[in-house]
């Protein structure tokens, strides 16, 4: 059984895709077998890794709506069994994508600016957090807020602003400094480890992710799937009963293979893409 990871915020733009597909390749090219779930139907990470020069695999399994997040559920929880680390790109907006993979997740990292605007957007990205805790019983996720795109290190505001963050009784990660480097990786189809080795978007990234072993490390494996099966059932209101597992070579099993699919969301779905 290995780690699943989301990364998600209701706002859009704060640097989850970004985060998402340079943390799943840093582990990939650690030596983990990663699979990055693209489940944004903008596609960024899918986008991102079309060019096929990631170390990370990816599946593009876009949820649309609340039927799409309970069986959604059941496929991320198979891609799981093969794999060490699952990375779960996350739509802004869309809660029950969100809820579900709060439900799922070992881990919820949360990317952020720090202004006030991105703070009331974090408090209700966090309320779906700790819903989902209530319903597992306290048993899953931990929660990182990763600060984005913040300027250079050394800006007494900034500082202050972090501590806003940190008052908001969940743990703060490393922030992720602007970096031009972000962008020229997902122009060049590649991650910050590849193209922009030893930067300051190199080793910022690689904080963040030292940050995250040492959360997971202290937490028991195993516990969030099977709480999840169950509570899935009751946030979409219909059997959970699924037993459609995806192979890891073909992403197939998403979602037509499963009884409560939305008929809306038709293919390309589970549709992967590899170095291989
Ligand atoms: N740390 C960063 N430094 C500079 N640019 C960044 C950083 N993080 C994200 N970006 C840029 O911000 C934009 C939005 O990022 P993205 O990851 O797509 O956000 P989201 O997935 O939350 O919508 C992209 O142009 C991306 O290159
Ligand atoms: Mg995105």
């Amino acid at each position: 059984m290995g780690r699943l990871v989301a990364v998600g915020n209701l706002e859009g733009g704060v640097g989850k895709s970004t985060l998402a597909v340079n943390l799943a390749s840093a582990f990939a090219a650690g030596g983990r077998s990663t699979v990055l779930i693209d489940t944004d139907p903008q596609q960024t990470a899918a986008r991102w890794a079309a060019h096929r020069l990631l170390p990370c695999q990816l599946l593009e399994a876009p949820i649309r709506d609340l039927a799409g997040a309970g069986a959604w559920v059941g496929y991320a929880d198979g891609i799981r069994r093969t794999n060490e680390l699952v990375v779960v790109d996350l739509p802004a907006v869309l809660a029950a994508a969100l809820a579900a993979a709060c439900l799922l997740a070992d881990a919820v990292l949360i990317p952020t600016g720090v202004g006030r605007v991105d703070l009331g957007t974090l408090q209700r990205t966090l309320h779906h957090l700790r819903a989902a805790r209530r319903e597992s019983r306290g048993c899953t996720p931990l929660a990182l807020i990763v600060p984005t795109r913040l300027p250079a290190p050394g800006l007494l505001r900034r500082r202050v602003d972090l501590h806003a963050l940190a008052d908001l009784g969940e743990p703060v990660a490393p922030p992720l400094h602007f970096d031009p480097a972000f962008e020229a990786a997902f122009a060049a189809g590649r991650w910050v480890g590849d193209i922009a080795r030893g930067s300051r978007a190199h080793r910022d990234l690689a904080a963040v992710q030292s940050r995250l072993e040492a959360a997971l490390e202290a937490r028991p494996r195993g516990s969030a799937a099977t709480l999840a099966g169950e509570t899935v059932a009751r946030l979409v209101g219909r059997s959970a009963g699924s037993s459609a597992r995806p192979s890891r070579a073909t992403g197939e099993g998403w979602p037509g293979a499963l009884p409560f699919a939305s008929s809306a969301a038709a293919a390309p779905l589970g549709r992967e893409t590899s170095r291989d």
